[in-house]
């Protein structure tokens, strides 16, 4: 396994192997990695002649108070992780390669990343989208895997990709979740071992909202309080939002039918955790 530091290095490594006709298959990390990343890396294997495997803690899609400095990081692990899971090259580049002086260029997807995460975060998606259109430009991947535990962030990575005329394709493969059903994260790290417990009922109240949706419910506000009300019962939790949305365009439902976006964002104390469910109805799977 190669660890590539340089940009234009994996530029032209990339090239060499797309010459010889190499299927590439990428997976953009911020690195500290868990099962969840590690599923995109399995599935990335079992596709692809080359898997590549960034670990970069983009500063560009941190917010002036959030905790770049302090997001969890550990590249002897991450190193030991992906190898197993099946990588062939790890891309960790430097703040300084990524964004040298004078860079003053932008990606931005309009209209999707308006709402959820995009309310708290504003500049948050920019910073994606940014930096994914780099990642894919250095490493020109056939495909890229992204987790739905970001569903707003993988729908707008493939909007990205479709409006800029991008030649690779976008899979969301599904979340992977502790025994408790707390989706994995690279956060979770700062959780203490009674806030991860608690944690748990954030997916409690997303499956209970499926059950109160399979058995006839269709206000959509009916369904958010009762979320809410099961997460407040907690000590600790501050709501963040709750939607249920359409799926495809992330815009608020108010009568539930057909396919629907339940996602929602709270604070823990310091923490702030994320996690949806998308429902089909009239279908058992999810
Ligand atoms: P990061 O949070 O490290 O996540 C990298 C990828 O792993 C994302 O596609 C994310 O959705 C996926 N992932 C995280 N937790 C998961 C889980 N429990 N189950 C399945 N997939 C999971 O997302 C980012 O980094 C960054 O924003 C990035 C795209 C790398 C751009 O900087």
């Amino acid at each position: 396994m190669k660890i590539v530091k340089i940009p234009s290095k994996l530029s032209s490594l990339s090239r060499r192997m797309k010459e010889k006709g190499k299927r590439i298959g990428f997976v953009p990390t911020m690195g500290y990695l868990h099962e969840g990343h590690l599923s995109l890396i399995k599935r990335a294997r079992k596709e692809n002649e080359i898997v590549v495997v960034s670990i970069f803690v983009n500063p560009t899609q941190f917010g002036p108070r959030e905790d770049f400095k302090k997001y969890p990081r550990n590249l002897k692990q991450d190193i030991r992780l992906s190898k197993e899971a099946g990588s062939d090259i790890i891309f960790y580049p430097s703040v300084g390669s990524m964004y040298p002086k004078g860079c003053s260029t932008y990606a931005e997807t309009e209209g999707l990343s308006s709402f959820m995460c995009g309310l708290s975060r504003p500049a948050h998606f920019k910073g994606v989208t940014t930096i994914c259109t780099k990642l894919f430009n250095i490493v020109r991947p056939d495909i890229a895997y992204f987790g739905q535990k970001d569903y707003q962030q993988a729908l707008i990575i493939k909007r990205l990709a479709s409006d800029l005329n991008m030649d690779l394709k976008i899979k969301i493969l599904p979340i992977i979740r502790e025994a408790s059903g707390l989706a994995m994260s690279s956060r979770n790290n700062y959780l203490t071992l009674s806030q991860r417990n608690k944690a748990a009922i954030l997916y409690q109240s997303l499956k209970m909202a499926k059950a109160l949706i399979m058995s006839g419910e269709k206000s959509a506000s009916k369904v958010k309080s009762a979320i809410r009300r099961m997460i407040l019962k907690e000590k600790g939790f501050r709501i963040d939002y709750i939607t249920v949305a359409d799926p495809h365009t992330l815009k608020e439902t108010k009568h539930i039918s057909s396919k629907v976006l339940i996602a929602l964002a709270a604070w823990l104390g310091k923490t702030r955790l994320i996690d949806n469910i998308i429902i089909s109805l009239g279908r058992k799977k999810c």
